[in-house]
């Protein structure tokens, strides 16, 4: 059930013992942290991304989130997670991967939930932190800098999970699975997780290290525990990613970002485009069970 916002007050805030996370950085959490802390910077910086997200997505776009905060999510796909996740305010939910925390305080800004965002860019959690004061709901958010293949999080500590665009980023495909399994554990029996990823047909270049293609998500989460209730290709991914990248390609993005970004970016775009047809945006809406 989606409550409305206005009865925001009801929530009660997050406290130190719900959260409980330790947060051990290793050097190999430090160079994830900082190849994402650029990665958030250099979106945050792009009047170019913003206009061309605005333009490609229409009605989809969700306006109201600081621009360029987010990266694959659109309008529907918070209203799916908000209406799958069947939260209360009482409820705890975990954003994996949370990056600059526009999903998560959508969410929580729709539903009356809390939410911990968790996720190793010390700049996005900064900027999720400054979302959430701006939003007026910080009370009800807390952000974790912590590894998704080890959460720190307490066993059946949460009600709900969410992970947008962030699986597929862990370049092992034994890490997805250990963080799949992180997300079943922290649940609560019944506990629901929405995940949105990308499946891989082929090994494609990065600019990251290279990732293992996985093609198929739901071995992973029934190996973690989950029962899949829903698994689906997510509408319209392809037009739109296709249209956003071509856009970037012929946007003058030098013109605003220094070289090193504009360059990453239209990097992205490019691998983009020429891996379209080997790789599918799913979203899967799974259950721990009782
Ligand atoms: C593509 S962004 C998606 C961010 C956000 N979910 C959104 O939709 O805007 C992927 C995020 O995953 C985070 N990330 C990557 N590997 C991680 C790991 N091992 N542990 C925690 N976070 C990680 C990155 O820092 C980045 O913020």
């Amino acid at each position: 059930m989606v409550i409305p916002a206005e009865d925001g007050n009801r929530a009660p805030a997050l406290r130190g013992e719900d959260l409980d996370a330790v947060s051990r950085e290793t050097p190999d959490h430090r160079r994830i942290g900082s190849r994402w802390d650029a990665a958030h910077a250099r979106r945050a910086g792009s009047q170019t991304l913003r206009r061309v997200q605005r333009e490609v997505y229409g009605d989809d776009y969700f306006e109201d989130v600081v621009p360029n905060s987010f990266y694959h999510a659109t309008l529907s796909d918070l209203k799916r997670v908000a209406r799958e996740l069947r939260t209360s305010p009482r409820h705890i939910l975990v954003d994996l991967g949370c990056g600059s925390g526009a999903p998560a305080v959508w969410v929580i800004r729709e539903t009356c939930a809390r939410v911990i965002g968790v996720d190793l860019s010390g700049v996005g959690l900064e900027q999720a932190r400054e979302r959430a004061r701006a939003w007026g709901v910080q009370e009800r958010a807390r952000v974790v800098k912590s590894d998704l293949c080890a959460l720190g999080l307490k066993d059946a500590s949460c009600d709900g999970a969410m992970s947008l665009d962030a699986i597929d980023v862990i370049p092992r495909a034994a890490d997805r699975t250990a963080a799949i399994r992180e997300a079943a554990r922290v649940l609560k029996p019944g506990g629901r997780m929405v995940l949105a990823t990308w499946e891989q047909d082929r090994l494609s270049p990065t600019i990251g290290p290279p990732r293992d293609p996985v093609s198929d998500y739901r071995p992973m989460l029934l190996e973690a525990g989950f029962e899949v209730e829903t698994y689906i290709e997510s509408p319209d991914w392809k037009p739109r990613d296709r249209l956003v990248n071509e856009r970037i390609l012929q946007a003058e993005l030098r013109d605003e970002l220094d070289a090193d970004s504009a360059e990453a970016l239209l990097r992205v775009a490019r691998i983009s485009l020429d891996s379209l047809e080997s790789r599918r945006r799913v979203v899967a809406v799974a259950v721990r069970p009782i």
